[in-house]
């Protein structure tokens, strides 16, 4: 088996977190750059990433999320965010980093600025919310495969209310609003779920080669 599979295989949605662990400067390194890193449609990035470790703050998102134990008792917890707005602003200042970090002139890429703007223009209110909430669902499943890779326990919850979460975090004030969670840290040694089967359809199920 190769290693990616075993580390897949180890990871899972941790339950029950140890409250005394804390990730290193690191580790937290690590998984901050790997979300940083996500592709995204067009290269947009739609999206902002809080990582919270203050207590106070967890115990009241803790009581937005069916007091789930996840959100106080690991180490740090991703809040994922997805823009609240794309318009020509962003296009504009995502063509000038382009422009920075390539070396290019804004004239170089006219054509690819009228193409993002075009595809924008395109799409109503709600399809530009739903492809903005699906470049940041990548941005989860990266971040879930880092922790694998990297032997750090998380758990990705949904369960929470977010326009409590937005308040708490003041994240409207931030362009954001948060559309998943994702808690990490270590196992507790007592979660019972981690000695769990892992329940997937087989191969033949999910997988077509035509
Ligand atoms: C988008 C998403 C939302 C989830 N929300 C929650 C949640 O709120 N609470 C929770 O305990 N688990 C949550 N899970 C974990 C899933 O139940 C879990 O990933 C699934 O059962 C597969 O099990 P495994 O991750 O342990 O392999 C969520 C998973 C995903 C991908």
């Amino acid at each position: 088996m190769s290693d990616i599979i075993s580390q897949l295989k180890w990871r899972y949605a941790t339950k029950k977190f140890d409250p005394n662990f804390k990730l290193s400067q690191a580790q937290l390194d690590t998984l901050t750059e790997a979300i940083r890193l996500s592709p995204s449609s067009f290269g947009l990035q739609p999206w902002g990433f809080i990582v919270v470790a203050d207590p106070d703050l967890r115990k009241k998102l803790r009581a937005a999320a069916w007091e789930q134990s996840q959100i106080t008792d690991a180490s740090h917890l991703f809040v994922l965010c997805r823009s609240t707005e794309m318009n020509q602003a962003k296009i504009d200042e995502y063509v000038s980093a382009i422009a920075d970090q390539r070396g290019l002139q804004a004239k170089d890429l006219a054509e690819y600025a009228q193409m993002m703007s075009g595809s924008i223009a395109n799409k109503t209110p709600e399809e530009l919310q739903s492809w903005m909430a699906r470049q940041v669902y990548i941005a989860l499943g990266v971040l879930l495969t880092t922790c694998a890779v990297e032997q750090i326990d998380a758990c990705p919850m949904e369960g929470f209310d977010a326009a409590q979460f937005d308040q708490i975090l003041g994240l409207e004030a931030k362009g954001l609003t948060s559309l998943a969670v994702c808690a990490v840290g270590k196992r507790s040694e007592d979660d019972s779920y981690a000695n769990l089967a892992k329940v997937r359809f087989p191969k033949e199920k999910v997988i077509s080669f035509v």
